[in-house]
């Protein structure tokens, strides 16, 4: 029987993405959300691609302990992927309260839940942002965590090491219907793109942070102009390095992952990957490259930095590649090519 895989803000940009690619490896997916980011937009581009009309949706939030008990009462769930958290770094300098709150909270109950009902494979969602400014790039898995700079970042770090130590004091666990909780924590470097049939992607509130976004809705003329933050830096054009995964390389990341632990491949009980392409791409050179795989030319200026951004960043993807068989496969032309697809797709266009 195949095998069921619980998807917390399944809903969402990445938790669309790998609802997609789980169903087409093969496993059942049940779907969790509180829709407190996002419309059923995703969820139902996701049914057409799979083309399925039955997937399992459960709106809740999983800070409510009840909801998420009777969802694996209901369901016999062998691993979760959660994705269920707030993103937005300013927003979390601003509501500290309101993100560690969510953020820890619903991710105790799964974890609290995974154990109760005899154990579970969990699979966290967490971010190079860990990494901070990283004296040594690219940064492996043994690279030093430095101190987050929002609260955001501090729920990542956090969120890992309970993950960690839940893994280590249910090891063993079989009492009372109890039972041990594995964990890996993938690190995503900067998830872009959408999926090539331009039916799920990214879909920013209000005015976007992530550069992709802001491109695309820039090229659409929803915003009138691209701030390019900085380009005074240490680097060859002067803006900032980034490691930019397609998300749909990404969601395939969490596949492997998924079935690593499923297949009892897991070399310990608690692992860390970083998902990345390894290669470190410029925001002038994102910018460029957008403007020539699609045909445009876009508005841009200048502007002064941006508080809080690092230089550069990027993934040392030996332990990904080695460990998980999984390897980044599109081009950053065709990630841009489907990110500009996709708010086409939006506009109607
Ligand atoms: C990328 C580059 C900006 C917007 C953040 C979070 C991280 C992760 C992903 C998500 C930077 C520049 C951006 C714009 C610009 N978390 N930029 N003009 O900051 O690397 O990572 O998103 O959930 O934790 O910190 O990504 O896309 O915001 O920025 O010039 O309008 O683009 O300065 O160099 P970032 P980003």
């Amino acid at each position: 029987m195949a095998k069921k895989v619980l998807v917390s803000g399944g809903a969402g940009y990445i938790g669309s993405h790998v609802t997609v690619e789980l169903i087409n490896a093969g496993y059942e997916v049940v779907v969790a959300d509180n829709m407190s980011n996002c419309d059923m937009t995703c969820f139902e581009g996701v049914k057409k691609i799979v083309g399925r009309d039955d997937i399992p949706f459960y709106q809740i939030d999983c800070c409510d302990y009840q909801a998420v008990d009777k969802l694996f009462t209901e369901q016999k769930i062998d691993a979760v992927i959660h994705f269920a958290a707030f993103k937005a770094v300013g927003e979390s300098v601003a509501e500290p309260i309101k993100y560690y709150r969510n953020n820890l909270v619903s991710f105790l109950n799964i974890l609290e839940v995974s154990q109760k009902h005899g154990g579970c494979n969990v699979l966290f969602s967490s971010s190079a942002t860990v990494y901070g400014e990283a004296e040594k790039l690219p940064v492996t898995e043994e690279s030093p965590r430095l101190p987050a700079t929002s609260p955001y970042g501090n729920t990542k770090q956090m969120c890992e090491d309970i993950l960690r130590d839940v893994v280590a004091a249910t090891a063993g666990l079989s009492a009372d219907g109890e039972g041990p909780v594995k964990g890996i924590a993938l690190r995503y470097f900067n998830p872009i793109g959408a999926h090539p049939s331009a039916l799920i992607g990214e879909l920013p509130r209000g005015v976007p942070n992530n550069l992709v976004p802001f491109i695309t809705q820039t090229a659409i003329g929803k915003r009138e102009c691209l701030s390019i933050f900085g380009n005074d830096y240490p680097t060859e054009d002067g803006t900032c390095l980034r490691d930019y995964i397609d998300v749909v390389d990404l969601a395939k990341a969490h596949v492997a992952a998924v079935s690593r632990m499923l297949d009892g491949k897991m070399k310990k009980d608690y692992e860390i990957f970083n998902i990345g392409t390894g290669r470190p791409v410029s925001v002038y050179e994102l910018v460029t490259a957008f403007e020539k795989v699609n045909g445009l030319k876009l508005n841009y200026k200048f502007a002064p930095r941006r508080p809080g951004d690092v230089v550069a960043i990027w993934a040392d993807t030996a332990l990904a590649n080695d460990e998980l068989g999984w390897k980044a496969e599109r081009t950053v032309e065709e990630t841009l090519a489907s990110a500009w697809a996709w708010e086409k797709h939006l506009a109607g266009k």
